[in-house]
């Protein structure tokens, strides 16, 4: 399966579960390569990618070097899985969620990458998430979601509750909707 074919098996599924994809398309090559320009370069080591869908921001990383032996893709939509595996034969895809990611025993990842719905899921997933993340990351890992609001899309109580500071990234207008990339840090206490 190509790349091309990843729109309208996104629409189809969008139409399916709208809930579950939370976008009216997939993310642009322009905001897939901003989220890439976030990933640590002083390092190696994994990189997991949360909620990869038809796979742009998977194409984004490995144009960005990271090595497909060293990418893990979590994604729960079984379509989704199939065309993942179909195109990028060598990274590892999970079909499963991204809460369970810390079950993988992963350490040292250098980043977690994201394209998850966040803004619209609670904030028990929301720590869950980070939580696992974080822990497979160990202390100087970067979270890096997308957002499409105007406001961080974690949850304020939950930034507080694990220590998270942030940066954003300016507007990407070429994507639909305009997006903003966020990178969550844990500060030192
Ligand atoms: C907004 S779409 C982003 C897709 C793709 N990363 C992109 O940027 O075009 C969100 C994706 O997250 C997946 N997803 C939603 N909840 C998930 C969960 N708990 N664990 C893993 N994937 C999830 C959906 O199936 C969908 O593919």
């Amino acid at each position: 399966m190509s790349l091309q074919s990843g729109l309208p098996l996104f629409l189809g599924q969008l139409i399916r579960s709208p809930q579950k994809i939370s976008a009216i398309a997939p993310s642009s090559m322009a905001l897939a390569r901003r989220m890439a320009m976030e990933l640590p370069m002083d390092r190696a080591g994994p990189v997991v990618e949360l909620g990869a869908g038809t796979g742009k921001i998977t194409q984004a990383l490995l144009d960005a070097g990271v090595a497909p032996k060293d990418l893990h893709a979590f994604e729960l939509n079984q379509d989704f899985v199939d065309c993942l595996r179909g195109n990028f034969p060598d990274i590892h895809v999970h079909h499963n969620k991204a809460q369970d990611m810390g079950q993988l025993g992963l350490n040292q990842v250098r980043a977690v990458v994201s394209g998850l719905p966040f803004l619209s899921m609670p904030g028990s997933v929301q720590i869950a998430i980070l939580r696992a993340s974080f822990r497979s990351m160990g202390p100087d890992g970067v979270y890096i979601q997308f957002t499409y609001g105007p406001k961080s899309p974690v949850q304020d109580r939950v930034a507080k509750a694990l220590a998270l500071t942030h940066t954003k990234s300016e507007t990407i207008w070429g994507n639909l909707p305009p997006a903003r990339v966020y990178s969550f840090r844990r500060s030192m206490l």
